[in-house]
């Protein structure tokens, strides 16, 4: 089931953490590590992705266990202590944790970047200048892998949310192949249950 939220009192994170931790990696993140799996061999170097507004880490840790390298960012401590203490030690050395802000937040040169359900709460300017520098820090055949709140999920409107419309995310991916699309819009719920009207849009591109 889809999860989103609006923004809510900074106790919400910790909750939020405690339900997904256990949650297995999203689509996107899976279909962007396969693509690459398919095109490196046995035995290749590990690739270096990083998890933008990682929350606990579902995504991170399934690209650790692929023997990747993760640097997971995220504003709040409690998400990056939640993520280490869910990392099985045999993968804790590619794991590099940092609390920071997206909105200053100057991204490596890197293989993978993800955003799973965490740029609509930036601005839009900081939204936008993010994906500027993920586009910029992207190596040659790089990828992006976003879930992202499109213009019909119910947070549009309401202040501190950014909803892209679909025109408008991919005017921010021009610079990319987009390798899957898809818009999942339904009644569904939050992670922590509440009904909410969602509008993801679920998006692997490679950098062209
Ligand atoms: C809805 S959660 C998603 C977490 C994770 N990607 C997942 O799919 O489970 C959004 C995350 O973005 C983080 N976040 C929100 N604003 C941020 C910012 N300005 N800089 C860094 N992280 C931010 C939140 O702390 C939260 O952990």
């Amino acid at each position: 089931m889809p999860e989103a939220r609006s923004p809510v009192p900074d106790e919400h994170w910790p909750a939020y953490y405690a339900v997904t931790v256990g949650r297995p990696a999203w689509g996107t993140t899976i279909d962007a590590a396969e693509r690459f799996a398919a095109a490196d061999g046995p035995g290749a170097p590990p690739r270096l992705a990083v998890d933008l507004g990682c929350g606990a880490g579902r995504d991170s840790r399934e690209l650790l266990s692929r023997g990747w390298r993760v640097l997971a960012v995220d504003l709040e401590a409690s998400a990056i202590d939640a993520l280490e203490a869910a990392t099985p030690e045999q993968d804790r050395e590619r794991l590099q944790g940092l609390v920071a802000d997206l909105a200053g937040f100057e991204v490596p040169a890197c293989d993978l970047a993800i955003a799973s359900v965490s740029l609509q709460l930036l601005s839009e300017d900081d939204y936008t200048a993010v994906l500027r520098r993920v586009t910029a820090a992207l190596r040659p055949g790089g990828r992006f892998a976003g879930l992202l709140y499109g213009d019909r999920d119910e947070s549009a409107g309401e202040p501190g949310v950014t909803c892209l419309s679909p025109g408008a995310v991919r005017g921010l991916l021009a610079d990319y192949e987009i390798e899957s699309w898809f818009e999942r819009e339904e009644d569904g719920r939050t992670a922590l249950g509440d009904p909410h009207h969602v509008h993801l849009i679920e998006v692997v591109a490679r950098r062209r």
